[in-house]
């Protein structure tokens, strides 16, 4: 096997209807709306790179499948390869697995979704970390205010976690598991064995359980320095635009630019960073580009 039949591979989940965005997505896929300075899908897609992946497949829906080609093209501006599948209806994340069993061949993958940001120091080092770790899956946990609206850890006296319940009306703890997976090649045939859930989806929740009973999770918990943002309301919206906005404008760093990861792991030359900058020539995202050629 040569060493790009085992590298990890990359899956967004950029599909839904995202009701909860209505009347904004109505003709417009939520994880193309602008948080703050570039479309959201861009966030999630900076952590795979920053996870050193550069083979990844966006599952959209047929409606927007056009639109995210248009955003996004085949990845070579950032020298990563990009396909693009379609889930026809919203039948859960776990079926991501099913819907890319063709395209990870094997391989273990990173799943991501296409409306989760993630900020904060030593970041690369754990996304190497899990990347890594293989056989088995790694899963980031994170303190939420109202953990009830995401997966929540479930954990035993010693602090080690014994399961994930999806959306618990009575959350065993505080730490909501991030929609963020890393999980070895087996993903796709255990994705297989689980069934619908009551509300009719393939739960992730459903799928790390199984990984959990086999002993082959490991929990990762994001602490205070680290932000996370599941962006699925018009406020989750306007309060990742500001974060970003805010350490953007007091750093004079930006968050999320592909370009800036391409060149610095060397997978894009000057001259592609060149090209790049002319594209956006004349706004602030085109100087910040202008500005690490020197
Ligand atoms: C999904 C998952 C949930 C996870 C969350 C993270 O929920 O089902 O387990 O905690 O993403 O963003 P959704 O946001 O699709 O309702």
């Amino acid at each position: 096997m040569t060493g790009e039949d085992t590298a990890r591979k990359g899956i967004i989940l950029a599909g839904g209807q995202n009701t909860r965005l209505y009347p904004v997505t109505l003709a417009v896929s939520k994880q193309l709306l602008p948080v703050y300075d570039k479309p959201m899908i861009y966030y999630p897609l900076s952590v795979l790179m920053l996870a050193g992946i550069r083979e990844i497949c966006v599952i959209t829906t047929p409606r927007d499948r056009a639109q995210f080609e248009n955003t996004l093209g085949d990845g070579s501006q950032w020298g990563v390869r990009l396909s693009y599948l379609t889930q026809p209806s919203p039948d859960g994340l776990a079926q991501a697995y099913l819907l890319a069993e063709e395209f990870l061949a094997g391989s273990p993958s990173a799943l991501v979704l296409g409306d989760n940001l993630f900020f904060g120091q030593g970041l690369q080092q754990m996304l190497a970390a899990a990347d890594a770790r293989d056989p088995g899956g790694t899963v980031f946990g994170y303190r939420a205010a109202d953990p009830r609206r995401y997966g929540v850890l479930d954990f035993d006296a010693q602090g080690r976690a014994r399961g994930i319940v999806e959306k618990p009306e009575h959350p065993p703890s505080d730490y909501a598991v991030t929609g963020l997976y890393f999980l070895d090649g087996s993903a796709p045939g255990r994705a297989r064995q689980i069934r619908p859930s009551a509300r009719g989806e393939l739960e992730i929740t459903d799928l790390l359980q199984l990984y959990l009973d086999d002993g082959l999770l490991t929990v990762e918990t994001l602490g205070r320095g680290h932000a996370w943002f599941d962006v699925g309301t018009p406020s989750a919206l306007l309060d990742a635009g500001n974060f970003v906005r805010t350490l953007e404008a007091r750093q004079g760093l930006q968050i999320g630019c592909l370009e800036e990861i391409a060149h610095a792991r060397g997978w894009i030359d000057a001259d592609r960073l060149r090209a790049q900058a002319r594209i956006f020539a004349h706004n602030d995202y085109g100087a910040y580009l202008e500005g690490l050629l020197r």
